[in-house]
């Protein structure tokens, strides 16, 4: 049996020359976490949280699935939502999409992938819902852009609309919903400029948005 022992001497040496740094980063962690940040994005390997956004443990609570998608009926995504809302008391939801997603070119190509084809209907939907906007693009690769723009402004607006955002504005605490897109070719982050940090601000933000 393989027992990946390579991820295991990475880790020795991680955890050497982060002690190098800080000789006590990690006891100051053991405790309790309270990051800022709320990152909901992509599963790919291509877009780890983290690394992009130059943050260390205890910086960023983290949300990834296919395509980055916030449906109402998904209790993980809301339960991730409402821990960090409620209880971390983040201050950022930053939903973060990205240029080349396989799930979103599944999605836009209905490819037949097995179970994950449910999944991506969500992003079907938001297609659906923009046909008429994706239609004037010229190309497949420019309508897959914005598909994954669309899907970002969609998702965003969905997390906007969960009770947990709608309670925590209505009480006064702030915290802000912003939507990224993360370019594969040159590891740089796009903001779409279209946080909202008010149940008001949420309808300003999707027709600017959609513009
Ligand atoms: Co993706």
């Amino acid at each position: 049996m393989h027992r990946l022992d390579n991820l295991f001497a990475n880790n020795r040496a991680w955890v050497a020359s982060v002690r190098k740094e800080d000789p006590h980063f990690f006891s100051k962690l053991t405790d309790q976490q309270s990051p800022e940040y709320l990152w909901i994005g992509c599963s790919d390997s291509r877009v780890p949280a983290n690394q992009v956004t130059g943050l260390m443990p205890g910086e960023v609570f983290v949300h990834r699935n296919i395509a980055n998608v916030v449906a109402h009926g998904d209790m993980n995504c809301l339960s991730v939502i409402q821990f960090a809302v409620q209880i971390l008391k983040i201050r950022h939801i930053i939903v973060c999409g990205h240029y080349g997603c396989g799930g979103v070119r599944a999605a836009y190509e209905d490819q037949r992938l097995g179970l994950v084809d449910n999944w991506l209907r969500h992003v079907q939907d938001v297609a659906i819902k923009h046909r008429a906007a994706l239609d004037e693009f010229g190309n497949d690769e420019a309508r897959l852009n914005r598909l994954s723009e669309l899907n970002v402004i969609e998702q965003v607006a969905n997390v906007c609309r969960t009770n947990v955002l709608r309670d925590a504005w209505a009480s006064g605490q702030q915290v802000t919903v912003h939507g990224w897109i993360y370019n594969i070719t040159d590891g740089l982050l796009i903001d779409l400029d279209l946080s909202a940090s008010s149940t008001k601000e949420v309808q300003e933000m999707q027709s600017r948005a959609m513009g």
